[in-house]
């Protein structure tokens, strides 16, 4: 296995991504943790040390253990790693006076040939990115400069009779588009088969969780999404019987939707699942609210109320699970405290762990969204689930501008799954990112057959999007769309007119409210 040593860099979690993409099993540690002890136990095969905001001149920068340079494995440092690397074994680093590089840059080869650098240098030069302050003016003993950019002279540097490798740039983002390549050079030559897989990710992921857990009691809000049903399955499959979920009901679901979950995980998977049917209450506390921020703000408070109290029936449960991504734990990192406004408040249990006095279980905490899914049909998840489109946690109620009435949830249901049906039936639904209707408050006048209508009017929506931060809508062809149009017309009482949303977003947001 392969160690990472975490500096502190924000794609970290990206190296960790390139090496699984390889087959390759690694772990990522913090600095702090990696002592000559803990290294002696890990026993890596190869060690990469990351980036990091630090400076080497700060005080009490961060350092690997000085014995991982006499493991005899070979060593890849990047960006502030490299920098760590040449300050350990004798090189110079200096401030970024006028030599800071931030972004796009291009690397000319330097010096002979070096394995890491296989299929490198085709046309001559190649684009990296880097993002440094600090940068290294002379290179430790042993050292030879394998490529050079123009503001980092030594941009790729390596001891080849030690195995030691060390680049200024971020090989595992996009923007070096041949850095996967190097990593790749770098695993083959340190020996790596390649033949680690999600199925070894399972079985190490279960062993986590069972070491963490115990036999202690876990708790999990299950809403039917991607994230939460891997991250059930997957605890489930660890300890059985002390994971409980909690899949709160608040009548503002999907046709067909909670009695889906409730099969789908109570029948088929045999979980213990509290089916929190919460409807009355939360469609009573929403009676007479328009404002969307105000629906938002009620949902979520009464989402906390029901998860707590079916919670403590359980009794004794000191785990919270949740389906946290890698995603999630960037942009909380990275925005927490920011001067970032907010334009939705975003429903989730946040908060709820501290005050319920739970720890978490986060088994999905290093993974992207379709490595979660890759894990999901590991696990034996149906297709239909692991693909499902994002619904919010407020549900319906952002769907329905205005004021939230049974009889527009029910219509709204109805167009809801004729539209659905319709983009299944074209075999659209994987290509778009989420798709849905929006009852709208107006009613308009309409001629049927020979009598006056006088309905409600709704718009379709449908946006292609990598992350939901910004979407664009989806161009259905106009016969997609008159036919989808006349469908819901002719197949759902009360609503009489049919617009499509073409917004993107910016400026729009995915959802109406
Ligand atoms: P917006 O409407 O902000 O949505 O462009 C971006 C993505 O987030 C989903 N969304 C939510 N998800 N709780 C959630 O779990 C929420 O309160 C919430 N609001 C929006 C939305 O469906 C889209 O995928």
């Amino acid at each position: 296995r392969l160690l990472i040593i975490d500096f502190g860099s924000q794609v970290t979690q990206l190296i960790a991504r390139r090496l699984r993409e390889l087959n390759v099993y690694c772990e990522i540690h913090p600095y702090q943790n990696v002592t000559e002890a803990f290294l002696q136990g890990f026993a890596p095969k190869a060690v990469i040390f990351s980036g990091g905001p630090s400076s080497v001149f700060a005080e009490g920068a961060p350092m690997p253990p000085a014995a991982v340079f006499t493991l005899g494995v070979p060593i890849l440092g990047i960006c502030y790693g490299q920098q760590v690397m040449m300050h350990c074994l004798g090189g110079k680093v200096e401030r970024g006076h006028g030599t800071a590089e931030f972004g796009r840059a291009f690397v000319t080869p330097a010096g002979g040939r070096l394995a890491i650098l296989d299929g490198w240098f085709d046309d001559g030069r190649e684009q990296v990115w880097m993002s440094h302050g600090d940068h290294v003016s002379q290179i430790a003993p042993g050292f030879q400069v394998f490529g050079t950019s123009p503001n980092a002279p030594f941009a790729i540097t390596a001891d080849p009779a030690r195995h030691f490798y060390a680049v200024q740039f971020h090989p595992e983002v996009h923007h070096t588009p041949k850095g996967a390549k190097l990593y790749e050079n770098f695993v083959r030559l340190a020996g790596f088969k390649g033949d680690w897989t999600m199925g070894a990710y399972r079985e190490e992921a279960i062993a986590k969780i069972r070491a963490q857990v115990g036999d202690a009691k876990v708790i999990c809000g299950l809403s039917g999404g991607v994230d939460s049903s891997v991250a059930a399955v997957l605890i489930h499959e660890a300890i059985g019987d002390q994971l409980t979920c909690v899949f709160v009901d608040h009548g503002l679901l999907r046709q067909g939707e909670a009695e889906q979950v409730v099969t789908m995980f109570r029948d088929n998977y045999n979980m213990a699942l509290i089916h929190a049917d919460e409807s009355e209450l939360f469609l009573g506390a929403l009676e007479g609210v328009s404002d969307p921020e105000v629906k938002r703000k009620t949902i979520g408070r009464l989402f906390i109320d029901v998860f707590q109290k079916h919670a403590a029936d359980v009794g004794g449960a000191t785990f919270l699970a949740q389906g946290t991504l890698y995603p999630d734990v960037i942009e909380s990192v990275s925005f927490s405290g920011g001067p970032s406004v907010t334009i939705k408040s975003h429903h989730n249990v946040g908060g709820l762990p501290e005050k319920m006095g739970l720890k978490l279980v986060e088994p999905l905490r290093e993974l992207f969204k379709d490595e979660v899914r890759a894990l999901g049909r590991e696990l034996g998840l149906p297709d239909s689930f692991i693909g499902r489109h994002p619904f919010p946690g407020p549900g319906l109620a952002i769907r329905c501008p205005g004021e939230i009435t049974r009889d527009k949830l029910e219509i709204l249901r109805r167009a809801d799954a004729v539209y659905i049906d319709q983009i299944r039936r074209h075999g659209l639904y994987d290509e778009i990112w989420q798709a849905f209707v929006a009852l709208l408050p107006v009613r308009t006048v309409g001629v049927m057959g020979d009598g006056r209508t006088y309905d409600y009017a709704c718009a379709l929506r449908a946006v292609t999007s990598v992350d939901g931060m910004t979407a664009d809508y989806y161009p259905f062809t106009h016969d997609f769309l008159g036919e989808t149009a006349t469908r819901i017309i002719n197949e759902v009482p009360g609503i009489n007119r049919v617009t499509y949303d073409i917004t993107s977003k910016p400026p729009g947001t995915i959802e109406w409210e």
